[in-house]
């Protein structure tokens, strides 16, 4: 496959957010997983270090938290102050003891480096409840959430520039599920009073690719809004956890931007794409296993499942891989995607396993890690050409057909040409000519390759099986050139 590259030709500058994380109060994402009290590996405060560590190494620039279903039903003010009462967690049905609130999720980002989002309870909650957390978090010490705050122990506002109103509320099964003309009000009326608070804060809302919802939400609310949240996941394991197998995965691509193409040209025809960014605020490969969540009787129908969404072997090159191709797809939209989060961050289909003696890096954390610390800050528009076929079969045996390599080319802060390419064949090795049209050419390259010994390669407890590897460093390069990728790799080559 050739790629023409001229550095001239800018597609845009992608936002760092494009590397985002999301995390819930669900199953060991919070407890036992970022916040692990009296855990030897915990800090004083009780955040996991080693998990702190390893989000410092990949740079995680923002955090959505509390949910996802979770927030639909949950009220801020039970998780604030000295005494801690425990509520019922009725998207989930399980006790939520509440002893990690906001001012912990804020230490917790702090101690990170990263910016909080936080997402808003707009099924069983009040736009006052809303603008009250924005009170508690942002006024310097005008009236009682503010000085609620401040007698929490933090003086100085948490500063939370980030927020959005409702999570999915589109769908029957969220708590305080709304329709189109509902939604459109309600979240008018509650920007309305958080912006109010602190109009400085910018504001997403629930959204899907569904034109309806969209104008209705728009054309109420548009005027206060900076984000549109989109949600997705491929391989919807909620119910039944039949993975899909690494073709199936491949097949999933061909969807990657199926709703950021429908949400953009909304935005385009409605004059609001210069206003208003996409973020793609939980994605992942993998939809998050806990079935009968609605009907499950006994903890071994709906409670002890979850626990399946733990085992590391499942997370394979398949979803390194995807993660990759959609990670491509994100800088090649970064003029309207500002913003991504990969849902979780830490257990269930995170990127990083906690255990009581450490953590497990799964191949989608080496993928953020080659990203954030490899790809560059300006996409360019490159051309490809001769792109290879692969040839596979969907979920539900059906044949398909994807192109077989997934390139993203940038320049970096030193003005070096560095190439993101995914060879997503699972057998077969393919070739890339890079053709430099600036005038100053590139004589060598470095490359640093993720890809396993198998398609199926993982990473678990006292098993390393996929890490980051060093293709060469400062390998002679001449135009005409062919570079070799190999079978379900993902790939980072820096052009000297
Ligand atoms: O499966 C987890 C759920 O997926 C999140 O809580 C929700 O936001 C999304 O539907």
């Amino acid at each position: 496959m050739k790629i023409r590259i001229d550095s001239s030709r800018v597609a845009g500058k992608r936002d760092p957010m494009i590397y985002g994380h999301f995390i819930e109060h669900f199953h060991r994402q919070i407890y036992g997983g970022i916040f692990d009290p009296g855990n030897p590996l915990s800090d004083e405060d009780g955040f996991r270090l080693d998990v702190i560590d390893a989000l410092k190494k990949i740079r995680m620039p923002v955090l959505r938290w509390p949910g996802g279903c979770f927030v639909s039903a949950w009220h801020w003010k039970d998780a604030v102050g000295p005494e801690r009462v425990p509520s019922f967690d009725k998207a989930w049905r399980v006790e939520e003891p509440n002893t990690f609130g906001t001012d912990e999720f804020i230490a917790f980002c702090r101690k990170t480096g990263c910016a909080p989002y936080i997402c808003t309870n707009a099924g069983s909650g009040s736009n006052e409840e809303m603008s009250d957390w924005v009170e508690y978090c942002n006024l310097k010490n005008e009236g009682q959430w503010a000085k609620l705050r401040i007698k929490n122990g933090n003086t100085a506002p948490h500063a939370v520039k980030y927020w959005s109103i409702g999570n999915e509320n589109y769908l029957g099964g969220e708590i305080g599920a709304k329709s189109a003309a509902e939604w459109g009000r309600l979240v008018c009326e509650s920007s309305k009073m958080m912006k109010r608070v602190d109009p400085s804060i910018e504001l997403s809302a629930a959204a899907l690719a569904d034109l309806d919802w969209n104008i209705n939400l728009l054309r109420s609310a548009g005027e206060r809004l900076s984000w549109i949240s989109i949600h997705q996941y491929w391989d919807g394991l909620w119910q039944n956890n039949t993975y899909a197998d690494y073709e199936a995965c491949m097949a999933f691509t061909n969807t990657l931007d199926s709703q950021v193409r429908k949400v953009r040209g909304l935005l385009e025809a409605m004059e609001l794409d210069k206003k208003i960014r996409i973020s793609f605020d939980e994605w992942n490969l993998r939809g998050w296993h806990h079935p009968n969540v609605d009907k499950g009787l006994t903890p071994e129908d709906y409670l002890t499942p979850r626990d399946l969404n733990d085992e590391n072997s499942r997370y394979t090159m398949a979803d390194a891989v995807f993660t990759a191709c959609f990670l491509n797809m994100a800088n090649r939209n970064c003029d309207s995607i500002g913003m991504t989060n990969f849902a979780p961050v830490v257990n269930t289909r995170g990127i990083i396993f906690t255990h009581e003696k450490g953590i497990v890096l799964r191949p989608t954390y080496h993928v953020f890690d080659m990203y954030v610390n490899g790809l560059g800050e300006t996409v360019l528009d490159a051309l490809s050409e001769d792109i290879p076929v692969l040839n596979v079969r969907d979920k539900e045996g059906n044949p398909a057909e994807t192109s077989a390599l997934d390139i993203v080319t940038t320049l970096d802060g030193e003005g070096r040409i560095v190439i993101a390419a995914v060879n997503k064949d699972p057998a077969r090795k393919h070739g890339i000519r890079p053709e430099f049209l600036d005038e100053k050419k590139p004589r060598s390259y470095s490359m640093r390759t993720l890809e396993g010994k198998s398609p199926d390669s993982c990473n678990d407890i006292g098993r390393t099986e996929a890490v980051p590897t060093s293709g060469g460093a400062d390998l002679d390069y001449k135009a005409g050139d062919e570079i070799f990728l190999p079978p379900h790799s993902v790939n980072i080559l820096q052009f000297n």
